[in-house]
């Protein structure tokens, strides 16, 4: 009995073992085949079209090449990838002149094309809007919204979309919850105000994210969710999924078999504590008096659409369930959005004006003349009459030039159609796209010095020239840090005037200065380089989340 029990065993073991086997074979001979295809269609490139490609390797692809100049130039192990393009073009400089550079890193990442020329990076964006890449929505946000969110859909359901979000995000509509925003900012300088008089050792970035986090739940659901002050169930819920976001091949995230359960989890919670606060804006809309939440207009449109399609408007069922479900994907890609690539600009805002004492004594002139010389009358004065942001072009500048300085997102990723290329404009030549990840890598071109004197400097002046008879007017198309073209950045607005904010209402009182480690890394010439970390994969932050002290100005 007891033998014929551990026969059995055995046997299945030996089965068991036997078909792992054939499982890795058959994994193994897949494996090949793609690498195969891959490493073709890139030789392909250079055959049959004559474009040339940096050194490429039948097995390695271009994974030497890049792990060569990610040594040469030093790149550090944090640093942020969207960088990586910028090295290449340093090193091969005659294969990205033309500004359409093929890329091999499979298995690492997709085949890809980085493009480093304005106006082909039109070509797919903005002349012809092509369809996001198709892994952002299908496989990084997979748990987080399936892709069906107003970054990830495409088509007649993008556009409706869209078009239903669209009044709530815009300019007028922003200034009219400038007094919502200005709770926020004025919590936000008390926290200022607080590690200036303690003088200890703060990390920047976590109060430009609350900060950050508390405007956009005032500007998307009228919420005050107070993260400065307390700690929000909702934000962790939502820091958790996303930190399981990853970008490229990433065996420990992907293969991780708690992740699904996990995502449930967060999915209930994050469901609930927006449910709740949605139903507020559902059962309220429309008495609801005075500024309008992206949340409130959007269910707004949505109603009136619906009465137009004549549904009956009777009343009877005031919460229509399917705009629920999909209101709250939206939600949660707003927060995201809505949060840390702000934040990340703003404390890098603070960074380049404690370096740039010249731009910095700039932007507070420019407070004393349209705010009034007394720093602590600006809230009210700005209350009164939010306008009054509109009339900070310095200050503008500063955002621009920052934004273009460390940009938070490094460019678009899109699909292209069987057939499609891009063409170059002057040489006409025709690169082929289709198979290829297309990324505009605004980074690059953020920096280039054939498009920007002086490309380090921080200088808002570049954004003041008038025409383009001033050296420093920018280059057609060139800045891009929301994107261009129909799929361009909608909180894009919401960010300036946010930023224009809480600057006018900080830069005068205090100058926050870096106070990281003594022999911390240095990279592009700074401590506080952009890092990529496996927490937050989809956007850019600051090393270390910024240290500061913050000091009383004067
Ligand atoms: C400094 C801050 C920000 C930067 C640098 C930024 C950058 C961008 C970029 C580059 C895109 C295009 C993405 C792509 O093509 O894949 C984009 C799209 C988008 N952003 Fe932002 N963004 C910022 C803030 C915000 C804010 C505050 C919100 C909303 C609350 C927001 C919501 C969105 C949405 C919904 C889209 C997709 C638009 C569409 O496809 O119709 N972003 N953003
Ligand atoms: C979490 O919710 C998103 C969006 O509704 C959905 O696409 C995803 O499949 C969910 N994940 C899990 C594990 O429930
Ligand atoms: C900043 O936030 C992180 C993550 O939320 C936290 O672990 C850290 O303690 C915070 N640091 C400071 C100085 O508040």
């Amino acid at each position: 009995m007891e033998q014929a029990l551990g026969l059995s065993g055995l046997l299945t073991i030996d089965h068991s073992i036997k078909l792992l086997g054939h499982l890795v074979l058959v994994g193994l001979v897949f494996f090949f085949v793609r690498l195969y295809q891959v490493r073709i269609m890139f030789r392909r490139v250079r055959k049959e079209h004559g474009i040339p490609i940096m050194p490429h390797s039948f097995l390695f692809g271009h994974l030497w090449t890049t792990a060569k100049i990610a040594i040469k130039h030093k790149i550090p192990r944090d640093g942020n990838g969207h960088w990586m393009f910028h090295f290449i073009k340093l090193e091969y400089p005659e294969i990205a002149a033309p500004g359409v550079l093929y890329m091999d890193v499979w298995p690492i990442g997709y085949p890809m094309i980085a493009v480093y020329h304005p106006e082909i990076m039109a070509q797919f964006t903005q002349e012809h809007s092509l369809p996001k890449w198709w892994a952002q929505g299908q496989r990084e946000f997979k748990h987080f919204t399936g892709g069906e969110d107003l970054v990830h859909l495409e088509g007649q359901e993008w556009k409706a979309a869209r078009a239903m979000f669209n009044p709530g995000f815009s300019a007028k509509n922003l200034l009219s919850l400038i007094p919502n925003f200005m709770e926020e900012a004025l919590v936000f300088r008390e926290r200022l105000r607080e590690a200036a008089v303690s003088g200890a050792v703060v990390k920047l970035e976590n109060y430009t994210t609350d900060v950050t986090v508390d405007v956009v739940a005032r500007a998307v659901l009228g919420t005050r969710l107070q993260t400065q002050t307390m700690s929000s169930k909702l934000m962790k819920a939502m820091q958790a999924q996303l930190s399981s976001i990853h970008l490229s091949l990433d065996l420990s995230k992907s293969l991780n078999p708690t992740r699904p359960i996990k995502n449930w989890f967060y999915n209930r919670t994050i469901r609930a504590e927006l449910m709740s606060l949605i139903q507020q804006t559902v059962l309220n809309y429309e008495q609801l008096e005075g500024p309008k939440t992206v949340l409130a207009l959007a269910l707004r449109s949505y109603v009136e659409e619906k009465r137009h399609q004549g549904a009956s408007s009777s009343g009877a069922s005031p919460i229509p369930p399917e705009f629920l479900e999909r209101v709250i994907k939206h939600i949660k890609i707003f927060m995201f959005a809505g949060h840390d690539t702000t934040a990340t600009t703003l404390a890098y805002a603070y960074h380049l004006l404690s370096l740039n004492s010249k731009q910095a004594g700039k932007m507070r002139a420019e407070h004393d003349e349209v705010l009034g010389p007394d720093p602590a009358a600006a809230a009210s004065r700005i209350a009164i009459d939010p306008t009054l942001l509109n009339s900070l072009p310095y200050t503008l500048a500063a955002i621009k030039e920052t934004l273009r300085l460390f940009p938070p997102v490094g460019g678009t990723i899109r699909q292209s159609p069987p057939g499609h290329h891009l063409t170059h404009p002057h040489t006409r030549q025709r690169y082929p796209t289709h198979g290829f990840m297309l990324h505009s890598s605004v980074t690059t071109t953020a920096r280039a010095p054939e498009f920007w004197p002086s490309p380090d400097a921080f200088m808002p002046e570049r954004f003041l020239a008038r025409d383009a008879s001033d050296p420093l007017y920018p280059v057609r198309n060139v800045w891009r840090p929301f994107e261009m073209g129909p799929r361009a950045c909608i909180g894009q607005e919401l960010v300036t005037l946010e930023l224009r904010l809480i600057l006018a209402l900080t830069v005068r009182e205090f100058v926050v200065e870096e106070a990281y480690e003594e022999g911390a890394p240095v990279w592009f010439g700074t401590r506080a380089y952009q890092v990529e970390t496996a927490e937050q994969a989809a956007t850019a932050h600051v090393k270390g989340g910024m240290p500061v002290r913050v000091r009383v100005q004067g």
